[in-house]
């Protein structure tokens, strides 16, 4: 089983029919079984990944991150493609908008962040002054512009531990430290692929002004809802990015942590 790129399909993002050729599989890591579908776009061989599994069965603060990157890592993945729901903090950016995100501000409190947790995992600081590949980034922002759609170039994405939405307090706070966004997944989902040197950029499609912000009081409903009404949007440039994007590339992302021996996967063993 190989893969060149990957798809990780967000809330509202779960169905791989812009591919070909699927075929569902498992692979197994030391942190868990990641169920993903194998298809093909043209000559690319493309995993695609539901972040929240089948069904929307796993909540933001449950995913388990570690799993599903080493599973990419794992078929040879070398550049992943994100998808993710967002509220927003900008007036700016308003909901049906898609913004190609570049910065984030963590605050999540309860996730496992690293694959190095000492021992014999190692102590391994990565660079993450740009969070999301800046070349990947910019195919996506090429495709959705060549495309014609409503998108920003760079946003910053507050991610919250969830599952409950923010208070307006909250919403307030995370404006006035240069926030643009939030979510619940970018983090450690971005951080970890760097830890793994792929490549990583997300999409983010902006479902709602965020709590305070907005008039009404948010549900999840209404995320879906927004989410329906735009996903063949983020569908279309997904498409666009996967013809755009070159199968075999080279990125500094691929060497992140070179200083410290590289990612190295156990050949032959469970990884
Ligand atoms: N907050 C957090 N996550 C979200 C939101 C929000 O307002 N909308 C979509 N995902």
């Amino acid at each position: 089983m190989q893969a060149q790129l990957a798809i990780i399909g967000g809330t509202g993002v779960y169905d791989p029919a812009m591919l070909t050729g699927l075929r569902e599989v498992v692979v197994k890591n030391r942190f868990g079984d990641v169920p993903l579908t194998l298809g093909c776009y043209g000559d690319k061989i493309v995993a695609f990944l539901a972040r929240h599994g089948a069904g929307h069965a796993v909540p933001p603060h449950l995913v388990n991150y570690r799993a599903n990157i080493l599973a990419l890592k794992q078929l040879g993945v070398r550049q992943i493609i994100a998808t993710a729901a967002v509220g927003s903090l900008n007036q700016q950016m308003a909901p049906g908008n898609l913004v190609i995100i570049d910065q984030f501000l963590d605050f999540t409190k309860s996730r496992p962040v690293t694959f190095f947790d000492g021992g014999e995992s190692g102590v391994i600081h990565t660079d993450l002054t740009f969070p999301y590949c800046p070349r990947l980034r910019q195919v996506l922002l090429a495709a959705a512009r060549e495309l014609g759609q409503q998108v920003h170039d760079g946003g910053v994405y507050v991610c919250t531990e969830g599952p409950r939405f923010e208070t307006a307090a909250e919403v307030r706070l995370f404006q006035h430290l240069g926030g643009d966004l939030v979510g619940m997944t970018s983090v450690p989902e971005a951080n970890l692929a760097r830890e793994a040197e792929m490549c990583y950029a997300s999409v983010a499609m902006v479902t709602n002004f965020a709590a305070g912000i907005s008039p009404t009081l948010l549900t999840h409903k209404e995320v879906l809802a927004a989410m329906q009404a735009n996903v063949a949007n983020i569908r279309t440039l997904i498409r666009r990015v996967l013809e755009l994007a070159a199968g075999d590339v080279e990125c500094t992302c691929h060497q992140a942590i070179a200083d410290f021996g590289g990612f190295n996967l156990l050949p032959g063993k469970e990884n």
